[in-house]
């Protein structure tokens, strides 16, 4: 039977000679392999690193308790999270001050008895009877700092004015006043973007006490680096990360020189929280989110604001390397549709590396606003030994060069070329660039893409100009929506477990002799889709289209699940840093890092790598449906769910998950990138209206979207929680039909966040096909019934739920 996995518990080995292949020793490797092309060294001064000495000091508790990832949905059930310490004891190259380890093991021990997990504990005080001790030992410290968020909650904010306010939220089973959110708020006073007053004293015990410090920061988002960019005292910094269940093993190999390191930012590093525009609205009220930042987000908008350069500390695409690399123009070819950029590559240093080509355009000014810089394309060169050279070609296709006019300023609902010179720019950061020389020249404004209007905004008050300004805005009312009673009721909808639906008693023989055609026929080419679809009752369609209960070790539902026709009921599984099973099933999985990190080694053929491999632990363990890649735009450091997306930037966030869908989907299991879309903020996620402007839609936070569905054309989507102007993203039919479908082409299903507070006879109306994690057949037969919902809408989203089923392996 094709589907033989998918109806048997017993999770049989996929590896050579009945080997596990979920937490296998060749995926571990190429998880830490990963991790360390994802360490981005920030600082390293008199190349105080590769470390020289052989006697060192590890300071801060973060160097015991390795932050692999994040938390909630998000979260891996590995066999093992390698510390610092860990894994610079198994390498056995240098020596360890052995006492600190003693005191920060007890200290953790205690910590862990109130439930603090890695990354939310408090840093122990040092006494200077240790802290003279250890510096006897060495004069080379190590400083770890690590951070832990997750989904349901966000990372805190304590600017006075700019504070979280609880009222009318409603209560995250994750981030509620007595979760995370309020553990947080205990560890980290000032937010977790700063340090602590006990983490700032151990920084200046260590100023004192140490002649070499060195900072690792095992951070899964953007924090406070302004304290140590500046600071002589301390040498070298390496931004970690959460690099999974070895991190820390990669963090040793990079800190002792065996590998080189070339990860580069892909999030502007500013000096305070409030130098993000997004901080100003972030907490301004419970019930959403202004974006009036528009489309200058994270370097869009350091960039091209006046007096915004100085904000930042480490700028977009940044990162250094042990050795130094000359990047130089070879080429610029006008290729009709594209400009093809050679661009040569010498490593002119000491050691082999890898640099990352980045190519940014400029468009003119015109009728419409824009940033001065845009990361049009970009590649990793391979390992340069010393004095070798490669060439690499990046290219630009010129209508993405357009802007969308929603105002009608040139034309309205178009992108739009506006003439004048789109200057080129290559190097190996936003700011470490050089101006090719040859504009493309555009004569006359032209219309590359007519469109229609979409996802108008009414309650956006404002919105920011390129010279700083905000432009006014005319709102207007929403269409009133009336819910019935249950829809305001938590209690009633949040984690229900989806129904076992009752079949007729049938025997075997009725079953082996009956006329029924079964899914596998299709498949086969026995009979067609519409054959079989056409024995399906009403009853059967509206039961295809929710949640199925788990299966074998299975904890987030399936898809599918009619015993009568044999369609399988396809068991999903989150993502995105590797596959969360059921944990006391101890079958234990590979945790790869988490998509900043992946993101920031800008090399998508090892994310298209990894994405095969968690597929094949997808498979192993009889699933079919990987909740993954996360891809919304770190519009803000404040979202706890940054860690599982990729970039501030949508160009890279849409070639890695690209990437990983290919990966995914090469191993027949469907790839489900999420959360469609603006999911950008965790705190009443449920109900959040995100507030954005057409125009940043589609230029920031759907061009990610728009870039994956059309390069790797993923079976399925997850929508969002949140609402867009006004809708739930899962009932708002201008992103699910017109744009994700009519625009783009998009063929494969999509599927709800899980358990959203939106009405599934909507969803399925707007284009949303699955209600997860469980549907309401009731409900959409009654919709059927008294005709606000058509069976012919029922039909469309039925089909695209077999076809999808049709291509799992
Ligand atoms: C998360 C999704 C996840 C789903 C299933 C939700 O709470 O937002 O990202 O895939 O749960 O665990």
């Amino acid at each position: 039977m094709r589907w033989a996995r998918h109806f048997n518990t017993p999770a049989k080995p996929l590896g050579k000679d009945g080997r596990k292949i979920s937490g296998c020793v060749e995926h571990i490797e190429l998880s830490k392999n990963t991790a360390a092309e994802g360490i981005v060294l920030l600082k390293n001064e008199n190349n105080l690193l590769p470390l020289k000495s052989k006697k060192i000091v590890l300071l801060g508790k973060a160097s015991e308790e390795y932050v692999k990832g994040g938390g909630g949905s998000g979260d891996v059930y590995c066999k093992y999270c390698t510390s610092l310490y860990d894994a610079f004891k198994a390498d056995g190259g240098v020596e360890i001050y052995e006492g600190l380890h003693v005191f920060y093991q007890e200290n953790l021990k205690d910590q862990r008895k109130k439930h603090r997990d890695p990354g939310m504990t408090v840093e122990p005080e040092l006494s200077d009877a240790q802290l003279k001790a250890a510096s006897e030992f060495s004069d080379t410290a190590i400083l770890s700092i690590n951070r832990y968020s997750g989904e349901g909650w966000d990372r805190a904010c304590n600017i006075p004015g700019k504070e979280l306010h609880m009222e009318n939220i409603e209560v995250d089973v994750w981030g509620g006043e007595d979760g995370f959110r309020a553990m947080s708020k205990e560890v980290f006073p000032k937010g977790d973007f700063y340090l602590t007053a006990q983490e700032e004293a151990l920084v200046a015990a260590a100023e004192k006490n140490f002649k070499n410090v060195i900072v690792l920061l095992n951070v899964g988002g953007i924090v406070d680096t302004s304290w140590f960019a500046e600071n002589k005292n301390i040498s070298s910094v390496l931004f970690l990360g959460q690099g999974g269940m070895e991190g820390a093993v990669a963090a040793v190999e990079i800190l002792l020189g065996k590998k080189n390191p070339s990860g580069k930012l892909t999030d502007t590093f500013a000096r305070r929280l409030e130098d993000y525009p997004s901080t100003d609205t972030f907490h301004d009220f419970a019930g959403g989110v202004e974006y009036q930042d528009d489309i200058f987000v994270g370097y869009r908008y350091f960039e091209t604001i006046p007096g915004k350069k100085n904000c930042v500390v480490y700028p977009f695409g940044y990162g250094l390397s042990y050795t130094d690399f000359d990047i130089s123009l070879a080429g610029q070819n006008d290729g009709g549709d594209k400009i093809a950029f050679t661009v040569k590559v010498t490593n002119t240093g000491k050691v082999a590396g890898k640099e990352v080509v980045q190519l940014y355009y400029s468009a003119p000014d015109g009728k419409l606003t824009k940033p001065n810089m845009i990361l049009g394309g970009f590649r990793k060169t391979p390992e340069l030994k010393p004095g070798e050279s490669c060439f690499v070609v990046v290219d630009i296709v010129k209508n993405e060069m357009a802007s969308y006019d929603d105002e009608g300023a040139v034309k309205k609902s178009a992108w739009v070329l506006e003439k004048g010179d789109y200057k080129f720019f290559y190097g190996n950061s936003v700011r470490n660039v050089k101006e090719t020389g040859t504009p493309f020249s555009v004569p006359e404004t032209k219309v590359v893409l007519q469109l229609t209007e979409q996802l108008k905004p009414r309650k956006l008050t404002k919105r920011l100009l390129a010279d700083g300004t905000y432009k006014t805005l005319e709102t207007s009312e929403y269409e009133k929506i009336e819910r019935p009673e249950i829809f305001k009721k938590a209690e009633v909808l949040e984690g229900v477990i989806p129904s076992v639906r009752g079949l007729p008693h049938k025997s075997m023989v009725q079953r082996l002799h009956n006329p029924t055609k079964h899914l596998e026929d299709v498949y086969d080419g026995k009979v067609t889709l519409d054959e079989f679809m056409a024995q399906l009752s009403t009853e059967d369609m509206v039961w295809l289209l929710g949640g199925q209960p788990n299966t074998g070790t299975a904890n987030t539902f399936g898809i599918g699940n009619n015993f009568d026709y044999d369609i399988p009921n396809i068991m999903t599984a989150d993502g995105p840093a590797g596959i969360r099973i059921m944990p006391w099933f101890e079958q234990y999985t590979t945790a790869w890092p988490c998509a900043t990190t992946l993101a920031c080694t800008w090399n998508e053929e090892v994310v298209e790598k990894i994405g095969q491999a968690v597929a094949k632990e997808v498979k192993e363990n009889n699933c079919g449906i990987y909740l993954a890649p996360g891809m919304n735009i770190h519009r803000s450091p404040l979202c706890g769910r940054n860690f599982e997306y990729y970039s501030e930037d949508p160009l890279i966030a849409g070639h890695m998950a690209s990437a990983a869908v290919k990966g995914i989907q090469s191993q027949g299991i469907a790839a489900t990138p999420k959360h469609f879309a603006f999911n950008n903020k965790e705190t009443n996620r449920k109900q959040s209206d995100s507030i954005v402007s057409e125009r940043a839609a589609r230029e920031i936070y759907l061009k990610s979207f728009e870039y994956m569905v059309k390069n790797s054309e993923p079976w399925a989507i997850m929508s969002s929680y949140n609402i867009v102007n006004g809708q739930h993203t899962s009932e708002c039919k201008d992103l699910l039909t017109n744009i994700l479908r009519g625009e783009w082409g998009y063929k494969g299903i999509v599927m709800t966040d899980w358990w959203t507070r939106a009405e599934q006879w909507r969803e399925v109306k707007a284009g949303n096909d699955v209600k997860m994690a469980c549907g309401y057949p009731e409900q959409l037969l009654e919709a059927l019934n008294d005709g606000r919902l058509s069976i012919d809408e029922v039909k469309t989203s039925v089909r695209r739920v077999l076809e999808m089923i049709l291509k799992i392996e």
